[in-house]
């Protein structure tokens, strides 16, 4: 038999090199290279055509009887929804986030309320002690649930408990990073035993039916390999994100084979658990500043949802040759696109400022259609005059600073007039679809009609 090699590991990015050094060549992290043992006996592929001992596989048809995958509703409407209906038998979710963000008091809730429904549920706690699990359940109310709690972190053992007491219809594993496995040669919280551990416990669920929730803390300093490593084992990838400063906390699909991507779930965090938010908008624009300049609302849509967020921008004098900009929340180079276009466009005058964009909320953006309310906040700080109350702005703006048309209209404005606003600023090119009676709009087919709203000279 071959001796087992040395092989080291970044934990950052996955890359092997054959000796140690402080800095990744591959993705330039410091000090996340940690030294695991190779495989003795070289590739899988390698050996399995050197031993010809493969086994014919059978294949089938692409026909099924029931065309859309069977859903198991968690309860939690918020959480069903990013899903894209509910958790689906023998599917592997991923839940990643920083830790402290609520990924346990999600998991204990949904676990919770579907046992409550009967279904068998197996929570694997690998970071917590039972006791402080039941605290927490306490704390959620939810200590009646008839939740089988453990705290197992052996591969072996977690699949031979499932395997003998019947597969349940969801094992939630907290954390994936705490797993083990005596066939793999590597300390717990690598990336051999992160991506054997998972990949062994996927191909469970898949034989079994079970739903496989794994939870990933995500990590800054390379010692544990985080969640990005086995995000392609995973059936769909969930990211839970949120300030901690913030009490809102927004749950995001970033990879789903059974459902939409662009959904998110938005949760108040309270002294009582999560708490599902049914109108984010009236939550985001909450503690509104009024009439103040520099803030202006966007009639936003994430995934089927329109939600209304309020952007703040400061336009200051710099001091600095290279004046700053940064952003909280968007897109720094869609930013940068939309000063320029008002700078070579609208003759807007930036160059000498410092410019701050902040979406409020703590909500991330990347629709193209927050232009138009990007550059009416900073118009209003530019000038120092407020835009006026009650108005939403959408609309994307393009290089040659014409106003292009944006879907989801009618979803954004009756968002809009929900929220008791009084006035539209949109693409002309929306306006002439269709009006909306009880939402008088204004439209716009060039920003420097915008401009001159604020009262800035037009260009020539
Ligand atoms: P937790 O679910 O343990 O985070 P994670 O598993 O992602 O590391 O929750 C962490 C924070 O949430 C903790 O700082 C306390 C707070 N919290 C509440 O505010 N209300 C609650 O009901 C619970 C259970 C936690
Ligand atoms: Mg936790």
């Amino acid at each position: 038999m071959a001796k087992a090699s040395k092989a080291f590991v970044c934990q950052a990015c996955g890359a092997v090199t054959t000796r140690w050094s402080g800095k990744c060549t591959a993705c330039g992290e410091w000090n996340s290279i940690i030294e695991e043992t190779a495989s003795p006996s070289g590739p899988p592929a390698l050996i399995a055509i050197k031993g010809g001992k493969g086994r014919p596989a059978s294949f089938e048809s692409l026909q099924v009887e029931t065309l859309d995958a069977p859903r198991l509703p968690t309860g939690m409407a918020e959480f069903d929804r990013v899903l894209g209906g509910g958790l689906v038998p023998g599917s592997a979710v991923l839940v990643g986030g920083d830790p402290g963000i609520g990924k346990s008091t999600l998991l204990l809730q949904a676990a919770a309320r579907l046992a409550l429904t009967g279904a068998p549920v197996v929570y694997l706690s690998g970071e917590e002690a039972p006791a402080q699990v039941r605290i927490r359940a306490a704390r959620l109310g939810l200590t009646q649930a008839p939740v089988a709690l453990g705290t197992e972190t052996n591969l072996a053992n977690i699949i031979a408990t499932l395997s003998k007491a019947g597969a349940p219809s969801l094992i939630v594993i907290d954390s994936v990073q705490t797993l083990w496995s005596e066939g793999l040669e590597a300390a717990p919280g690598t990336i051999s035993q992160l991506r054997g551990c998972a990949s062994a416990l996927v191909s469970y669920a898949k034989g079994s039916g079970s739903t496989l929730v794994l939870v990933g803390h995500v990590t800054k300093d390379g010692q544990i390999a985080g969640p990005k490593v086995i995000e392609h084992v995973v059936d769909t990838v969930l990211y839970f994100e949120g300030h901690s400063g913030h009490q809102f906390r927004i749950l995001r699909a970033v990879k789903n084979r059974f459902g939409p991507t662009d959904e998110i779930g938005v949760f108040e965090m309270r002294y009582d658990g999560l708490q599902q938010v049914e109108n984010p908008s009236a939550l985001f624009l909450s503690d509104r500043d009024r009439g103040a300049p520099g803030t202006a609302v966007f009639g936003g849509m994430e995934g089927t949802r329109p939600i209304l967020i309020e952007l703040q921008a400061l336009v200051a004098p710099s001091t600095l040759g290279t004046p700053r900009r940064a952003v909280v929340g968007s897109d720094p180079n869609r930013l940068a696109m939309l000063i320029a276009v008002l700078e070579a466009r609208c003759g807007v005058r930036l160059a000498g400022h410092d410019v701050y964009l902040n979406v409020a909320g703590g909500l991330k953006l990347g629709d193209p259609a927050a232009d138009l309310a990007a550059a009416a906040a900073l118009l209003s700080s530019f000038t120092g005059r407020p835009a006026p109350e009650d108005t939403v702005y959408f609309g994307e703006v393009s290089l040659t600073g014409a106003v292009r048309a944006v879907g989801h209209m009618d979803q954004r404005l009756k968002e809009a007039a929900k929220l008791g606003f009084t006035r539209a600023v949109v693409p002309a090119a929306c306006a002439s679809e269709r009006e909306l009676r009880d939402l008088p709009l204004m439209p716009v087919s060039q920003l420097h009609e915008l401009v001159a709203w604020f009262g800035l000279p037009e260009p020539d």
